[in-house]
């Protein structure tokens, strides 16, 4: 970074705020790693008695939370952490994070005078208890909106139209169906809402002590933004709820200065008072960020609570199927995203259930047992699926005539249940192979050039080994930890430094 006028010492704070835990990573100049903590929902605030970080409602189908106060407390938790590591938080120029995407949250009106008269003295959730119209955020686990889907579908002329202005069709999960469920079934609540954050921008508003503005790649997965104007679509929000433009705020680029950091953090931790805040975005785009993925043949694959895969396109082809956003790094570009439900959670429900809890036993298996399991593949849904959108269930089927080198004669039999090794392959077997007939029927690289690995799963080697056999093509993965923190505290950085760095320059730090 030798260009750079950056104080040598300089620190940069990147959050993320996924689905099971708050994670915050400090870079130093040369983006290593400095300072590390965690918050993990379930464990360290058993008071929200949150399994997953999430409530799975058991009476509204399909309904999946988190409680919004669960994260305001996660916030000051984490920081304490960092403070009892002896962090110097004046040394931090730039804050900015990533989110689980579509995740939306509520604030009731007069929110935005709560938030800037912060008093640093008193817990933020001491102080908060009362800002949120609506207590439980609806997350992208979420799919109790099938009903609004159709209708804004309808609104604007079908699934294709809404996804060549929004870059998707209706989904569930997404902010536009959630807000219109929430207008449709509680007006009053609707009314006495001020501002729709998502977590992204609502994580950002915490920190400048006001609403913050949802940033373009993150509003793409709301059904509300026009993907080539980037900006609020007419069309979108009058199918989705009245009065809808004045509650969202205003759109950012995903690297536009937030604000500074809220009085609340100068008092309170000793943050400088011209520290700057930068627009949060979704955990994906963050990802393709701290990446660098800057090729179109290269395509990324992230193993976390969902699983993802991701590429950069130059031109947007509307489909049914998966989701367009702008690039978060080159304007000029798109992000095109896959997403699964049943990701690691499910992963995690084969190994306890067929390898005795453990992932060297689910290593085992995979190792001890063939390629493409002897004609035996199974798809597991323990949550309702986003692709394809199948309800909770197991299908196994057993290819009969497999060993036979010709397709003649091939037939599937349904089974009910496999010995334990053949299940831990076939969970892994089938969601990678749908992954690869996802990704190409969206025209992704087939085979890709390379495939970079991220998230929790991509330690498992022997999951990276079969991924390598299935795409055919060689498998890559970021050693170091808090990625997506790489992609946010270095959106940060670039706010910082405006043209002085480019992303070519920081990129070689990877
Ligand atoms: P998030 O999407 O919430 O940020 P992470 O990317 O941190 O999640 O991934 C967490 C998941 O990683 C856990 O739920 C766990 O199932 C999975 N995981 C961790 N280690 C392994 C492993 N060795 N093999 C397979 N999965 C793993
Ligand atoms: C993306 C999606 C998930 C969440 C997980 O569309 O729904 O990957 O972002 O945090």
């Amino acid at each position: 970074m030798e260009n750079c006028s950056l104080p040598q010492d300089a620190l940069f704070l990147g959050f993320d705020c996924s689905t099971q835990s708050l994670k915050a990573t400090v870079l130093d100049a040369n983006l290593k790693i400095y300072a590390t903590a965690v918050v993990n929902f379930d464990s360290e605030l058993p008071h929200y008695k949150t399994k997953d970080g999430v409530y799975r409602d058991l009476l509204v189908n399909g309904r999946i939370v988190s409680p919004t106060l669960m994260w305001v407390e996660a916030l000051d938790l984490i920081i304490q952490r960092l403070e009892m590591s002896k962090l110097d938080f004046g040394k931090i120029i730039a804050v900015s994070g990533s989110a689980q995407q579509h995740g939306s949250v509520y604030w009731k009106r007069g929110s935005s005078v709560v938030l800037a008269s912060l008093d640093s003295k008193k817990a933020l959730v001491e102080q908060l208890g009362d800002a949120f119209s609506v207590k439980e955020s609806p997350i992208w686990m979420d799919c109790s909106t099938t009903e609004q889907c159709r209708a804004i579908e309808e609104a604007v002329g079908g699934a294709l139209e809404l996804s060549k202005l929004t870059g998707s069709c209706a989904h569930e999960r997404y902010a536009g169906p959630q807000i219109r469920k929430v207008f449709e079934t509680q007006p009053e609540v609707y009314k006495n809402t001020e501002r729709i954050s998502l977590v992204s921008s609502f994580m950002a508003s915490l920190l400048i002590g006001g609403h913050a503005c949802i940033d373009h790649t993150d509003g793409a997965g709301m059904n509300l933004m026009d993907i080539k104007l980037r900006a609020w679509s007419k069309k979108a929000l009058e199918a989705t709820a009245p009065d809808l433009e004045e509650k969202l705020g205003n759109l950012a680029p995903a690297h536009a200065v937030a604000g500074l950091i809220s009085n609340y953090y100068v008092e309170r931790y000793h943050f400088k008072s011209t520290c700057l805040v930068v627009e949060w975005s979704g955990d994906n785009p963050n990802s393709l960020a701290g990446l660098t993925l800057n090729a179109p043949g290269d395509l990324a694959i992230s193993l976390g609570t969902s699983d993802t895969v991701f590429g950069i396109s130059n031109d947007h082809k509307p489909s049914l199927q998966g989701h367009i956003f702008p690039d978060p790094v080159d304007a000029e570009d798109y992000m095109v995203m896959l997403v699964y439900k049943n990701g690691s959670l499910t992963r995690e429900d084969i190994r306890n259930r067929c390898a005795n809890k453990s992932w060297e036993v689910f290593n085992t298996y995979l190792q001890q047992t063939p390629p493409l399991n002897g004609g035996k593949l199974g798809f597991y849904y323990k949550e309702h699926e986003i692709l394809p959108p199948l309800p909770v269930g197991e299908h196994r089927y057993v290819l009969e005539n497999f060993e036979n080198d010709s397709l003649c004669g091939l037939r599937e039999r349904t089974v009910n249940e496999f010995d334990a090794p053949s299940e831990v392959r076939a969970i892994i077997e089938g969601q990678l192979l749908s992954m690869r007939a996802h990704a190409e029927k969206i025209g992704m690289p087939s085979p890709p050039r390379r495939i970079i690995a991220t998230g929790g799963a991509s330690s498992n080697k022997c999951i990276l080994s079969l991924m390598a056999s299935i795409f055919g093509c060689n498998i890559y993965t970021v050693q170091r930890p808090g990625l997506l923190m790489v992609g946010c505290a270095t959106r940060g950085e670039l706010s910082c430094l405006s043209n002085a760095c480019t992303w070519t320059n920081w990129s070689k730090h990877l």
